[in-house]
């Protein structure tokens, strides 16, 4: 969608995908624990979705946990697990007040009863917003997220309610944790990593990437306009010829 942002005209794209990397180094720089990188992260985060509602964003949709970072050490897995704790708890009022509407992707079934419980409430409490479409992927991996869609489709085709050749790319989407959303025009990745570390392999088969140095902790307005300002010079031919 075409608008003007500081007396520029930008395209904003839909939907923006993020990758929220840098938060350990972030800390390193300042001689702090890696989860004070965290916590601004969280902080980070909470500004991120206010900006991308007020330049006209409609679907933003991050990356928090995947199935690989349990790897990490129990204090830091800890950590995270307890910024989502406080995070589901306390945005039901917020999300509302701004009219957000929340969704949890990834596979939630080992996560916390408590973290599973909150989210199911966070989910119900904002399901009728119509504002910013925001989606947190906790213990997510995007193979993962393929292998559970096979699951459910063989289901189906064993079940009898579905042919094998009525398998189309369509039908694989609606199968995905991100069923009810459109596939993201633009990935940003923070950190200077450029690489999509098995986020959203699917959906972003012809998304725009922007990469930037910034740290995830500093994101902020103006690096949202950076990657905005990208997007609109991108030409998306979706493998056509304009
Ligand atoms: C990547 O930085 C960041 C993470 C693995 C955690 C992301 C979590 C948050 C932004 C905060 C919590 C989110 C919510 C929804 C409240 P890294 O640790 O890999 O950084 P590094 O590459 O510098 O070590």
């Amino acid at each position: 969608m075409e608008r003007i942002i500081d007396g520029e005209k930008l395209n904003v794209p839909e939907h923006i995908a993020v990758i929220m990397d840098g938060n350990g180094r972030w800390a390193k720089k300042r001689f702090m624990p890696r989860n004070f990188g965290h916590k601004a992260g969280a902080d980070a985060l909470e500004q991120a979705c206010e900006d991308a509602d007020h330049l006209g964003i409609k679907y933003l949709t991050v990356y928090a946990f995947s199935t690989e970072n349990w790897k990490r050490s129990v204090e830091e897995v800890t950590g995270i697990m307890n910024l989502f704790r406080r995070y589901l708890e306390n945005s039901i009022s917020k999300s509302n007040k701004n009219n957000m509407r929340v969704r949890i992707i990834g596979e939630k079934s080992l996560l916390a009863p408590d973290i599973i419980n909150a989210i199911d409430n966070l989910e119900e409490a904002t399901k009728n917003n119509t504002g910013l479409q925001f989606t947190v992927a906790i213990n997510y991996g995007g193979r993962d997220e393929i292998r559970r869609a096979m699951i459910k489709i063989a289901d189906e085709v064993k079940a009898g309610s579905l042919k094998p050749e009525e398998i189309t790319e369509e039908l694989i989407s609606k199968h995905l944790d991100t069923w009810e959303l459109p596939d993201p025009d633009l990935l940003i990745r923070t950190s200077g990593e450029e690489r999509i570390s098995n986020f959203l392999p699917w959906q972003l088969a012809y998304s725009e990437f922007f990469f930037t140095d910034t740290l995830w902790p500093d994101f902020n307005r103006a690096t949202f306009i950076d990657a905005i300002r990208h997007y609109t010079k991108r030409d998306r031919r979706f493998g056509g010829v304009k």
